[in-house]
């Protein structure tokens, strides 16, 4: 049987997005690929953690797609972590919902790819600054795959550019990780 993905996708206003709505839009073309777009699910950002819960236990990869804000998630997608992984759900007694599962990060970002490093002017690596998302797949116990990203949004991306890596991403999404290479 195949894997069932869910994107919880996190852009807080997608009618002004080019990678984000590109990178969705290919998703939502993938069979066993359900994207859930959180700022339209929760415009009163008022999380249905139970409806969450029941969306994690059906799938068996979870992958978080965002733009980088302030180099870390979007406001709803943190909400999301600290109300939908609770105890007793993904720790504590019985907290197995994503025990043996994939989390992986889909980021876009303003910067370039070679300001993200030592010395740069973001100093750290969009590895380093994923850190604690590693950390939650880490801590629930579930398989954290290779980040999949696009950079330079603020420069200035082609419609070219954009249009391979929504084809990458969808490549990625279903487990080919050669897509990273793209
Ligand atoms: C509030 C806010 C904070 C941002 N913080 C960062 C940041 O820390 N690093 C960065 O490279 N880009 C940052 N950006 C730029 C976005 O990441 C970029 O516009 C986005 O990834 C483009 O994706 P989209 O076409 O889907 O909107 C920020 C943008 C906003 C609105």
């Amino acid at each position: 049987m195949s894997k069932k993905t869910l994107v919880v996708l996190a852009h807080p206003d997608l009618s002004k997005s080019k990678i984000n709505a590109a990178w969705a839009k290919a998703a939502g073309a993938l069979g066993d690929v359900t994207v859930h777009d959180l700022y339209r699910a929760y415009p009163d950002g008022k999380i249905d953690v139970a409806a969450e819960q029941a969306l994690v236990r059906a799938h068996d990869r979870v992958i978080f797609q965002f733009p980088m804000f302030w180099f870390s998630t979007p406001a709803l997608l943190k909400q999301w972590f600290d109300d939908v992984l609770a105890y007793g759900f993904v720790y504590g007694p019985g907290g197995d919902a994503l025990e043996g599962k994939a989390i992986g990060v889909a980021v876009s970002t303003g910067g370039k790819a070679d300001a993200y490093r030592a010395g740069a002017q973001n100093a750290w690596t969009i590895d380093e600054l994923l850190r604690p998302i590693q950390g939650i797949a880490r801590f629930v116990r579930a398989e954290y795959l290779p980040v999949f990203t696009l950079q330079g949004a603020m420069w200035g991306l082609s419609d070219d550019q954009i249009a391979a890596s929504a084809a990458a991403y969808a490549d990625w999404l279903v487990g080919r990780e050669e897509a990273l290479a793209a």
